[in-house]
């Protein structure tokens, strides 16, 4: 969703942040803009791409080593240039990118037009800048002390960043519910939503917290309060990714390359955590909580997206090997359901950027139950990270693309990791299974890289059925979720309706929809209930249906069924999830290469969804 740059240091700051804006265009916008401060504050903004701000900026003056940048994901108001960050003040001597809602808009706009303000644009930010610069004015305070005493009356969540034109080597940041981090250079200041513009600049940054103003001075420490006037001491940590997972690496889009990097972010995620040859698998993050995790009435799974989906595999894991309940909710869902939820209770919350505010929401009010709260996050210092009592990070590196592929198949992993914890101190394996499972579970890079060598097959499905206007994912058991998140690739890449389904379900509904024109795809690995599935392939097949299967290396029932096979290495049953997600992602980008669609950044999608 919305993305923030900002810099202040002795560079000019216009090429810091239109590289910076570039990066943050994975998180998924619809309009950008910029202010600079060179004497006067000047301010650029367009509706549409970074490169349609760039071309517009061609021959304008931007000179200028302190500045604010923003892409615009639309809440209040369309998607047009007004509505575009930065906004003005009345006097225009300040200027303000921003994140989040200000819930209460709506009565501060009132009363600031009741004292003589007009308004440009239909935002909730053009609100707070005003009401910012009345403060300042009327109470003849700092402007550090009218942004404090502003976000006082503020409900909602914020990250902002305000520039002064009375003051030139000042930036003024805060934050609450919305993440912002400050990067700490030799002699300058990165200010930004992530830290994607952050990296190649420095790697030392200050993750600011809820209700914390930060004034960013040329040349001076970091100060930060909070906006009740208490002093914090800045905690600079270091960062872990590098500048050339940002890249494309030779790759045509980011979500290609994080589908290739599939056998590496596998085998992160699992690093230092698996022995398979010693029988050990430890989690050091969540050690401490594994005695709650055993005792717990259930675990509660929340998440939002392709993270819920990895959950639901891990609802499989969990009950399977470890024999403890588990129930999977959509964050959205939980938080205003009021669940029955208590310190009997564990909570797992799942998340790729660790931003997602629902999930972050739900985190608060299970908090608030009295329940344990851990966390599966792939982002470092990431807000759900930070709000949760332990967890364990999914080491996936940066991911851009908005499809979320390394992400699930890491979160899955992390997932089987727990499961088989749990279950060696459950002891609900025998010794010998369980060391089968980490055999396996160790050999799984090796069998992506073999999946990813698939010879052009799926390439070849994409292009004949690149024109489906609907399509049928079908899986049982573990491969239930596979299917839905199958389908989910599809649609939110390519634009085409695509639905996820229990194979046995389909008989209660979808069948309906089967005819010659119909794709369906098969979860179907020899394993588990394999006869059951392959029964519903014949339902399908008998009503013309289109047959696509995942198939277990060298099957030949489904083989002679289907219209394409696509075959994945022989494993265990719970494996397959991971496995067979591979392949669905390919095909899902391939598709929407061929429809010609942006595959890194679909229509209307944030890859971070920071509003609920
Ligand atoms: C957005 C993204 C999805 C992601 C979901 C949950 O919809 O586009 O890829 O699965 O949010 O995000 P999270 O960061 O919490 O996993």
């Amino acid at each position: 969703m919305c993305g923030i740059v900002a810099y202040i240091g002795p560079k000019q700051a216009y090429p810091i942040l239109l590289k910076g804006l570039q990066r943050l265009e994975y998180r998924g916008y619809d309009s950008a803009g910029i202010a600079l401060l060179n004497g006067g504050l000047i301010l650029f903004k367009t509706k549409g791409k970074v490169a349609e701000l760039e071309d517009y900026l061609k021959d304008k003056n931007l000179k200028g080593t302190i500045g604010i940048a923003h892409t615009r994901w639309a809440t209040h108001g369309e998607p047009n240039q007004t509505n575009a960050h930065p906004h003005f003040s009345k006097s225009k001597k300040l200027a303000i990118i921003h994140n989040g809602i200000i819930e209460n808009y709506a009565a501060l706009k009132k009363e600031l037009t009741k004292r003589g303000y007009t308004f440009d644009s239909d935002t909730d930010t053009e609100v707070l800048i005003n009401l910012i610069e009345d403060i300042q004015q009327n109470e003849n305070v700092s402007l550090e002390e009218a942004v404090r005493i502003s976000l006082n009356q503020v409900i909602g969540a914020y990250a902002i960043v305000v520039l002064s034109q009375d003051n030139p080597d000042m930036l003024i940041a805060a934050r609450k519910g919305s993440p912002l981090v400050i990067g700490v250079g030799e002699d300058d200041y990165f200010i930004a939503s992530d830290a994607t513009p952050i990296i190649e600049y420095t790697k030392n940054v200050v993750y600011l917290e809820d209700e914390e103003v930060a004034v960013v001075k040329r040349g001076e420490d970091l100060q930060i309060r909070n906006i009740k006037n208490r002093k914090k001491t800045p905690y600079i940590q270091e960062l872990e990714w590098n500048l050339n997972e940002l890249e494309k690496g030779g790759y045509e889009h980011f979500m290609l390359k994080e589908i290739y990097e599939q056998p590496r972010s596998v085998k992160d995620s699992m690093r230092g955590r698996l022995n398979a040859q010693s029988g050990i698998v430890s989690l050091g993050g969540i050690v401490d909580y594994e005695d709650k995790m055993l005792k717990a009435r259930r675990i509660i799974m929340i998440a939002c997206g392709t993270s819920w989906h990895a959950g639901l595999v891990g609802e499989y894991l969990f009950e399977d090997i470890a024999r403890i309940p588990v129930e999977v909710e959509y964050a959205s869902e939980f938080r205003y359901r009021n669940p029955i939820i208590d310190e009997n209770d564990v909570v797992i919350a799942i998340s790729q950027s660790g931003e997602t505010a629902d999930t972050l929401a739900a985190i608060e009010m299970a908090r608030s139950k009295g329940a344990t709260i851990l966390g599966i996050c792939n982002v470092v210092g990431s807000s759900i990270a930070r709000a949760t009592d332990a967890g364990t990070y999914t080491h996936a590196g940066p991911e851009i693309g908005v499809a979320s592929t390394k992400a699930f198949t890491a979160q899955v992993t992390v997932l089987t990791l727990m499961a088989l914890r749990l279950a060696k101190l459950k002891g609900t394996l025998p010794k010998s299974r369980f060391m089968q499972l980490l055999n396996e579970l160790e050999a799984l890079p090796e069998k992506i890289t073999k999946v990813l060598d698939d010879h052009g097959i799926t390439e070849r499905i994409a292009e004949e059925f690149k024109a489906a206007s609907n399509f049928l994912y079908l899986g049982r058991g573990y491969n239930f979720p596979v299917a839905l998140e199958g389908a989910l690739k599809l649609k939110e890449i390519s634009y085409i309706h695509a639905e996820g389904y229990p194979a046995a379900e389909m008989k209660h509904g979808p069948i309906a929809l089967i005819d010659e024109n119909m794709p369906v795809v098969f979860i179907a690995p020899n394993k588990g209930i394999y006869e059951k599935v392959v029964s519903n392939i014949q339902e399908v097949k008998a009503r013309n249906g289109k047959i696509i299967a995942i198939v277990t290396e060298g099957d030949t029932t489904v083989k002679d069924l289907a219209d394409y096979i696509i075959e994945i290495p022989e494993t265990e049953e719970m494996l397959v999830p991971i496995l067979a997600s591979v392949p669905l992602q390919k095909l899902a980008y391939y598709i929407a290469i061929l429809r010609g669609c942006n595959v890194d950044q679909p229509r209307n999608l944030a890859k971070s969804v920071t509003v609920e």
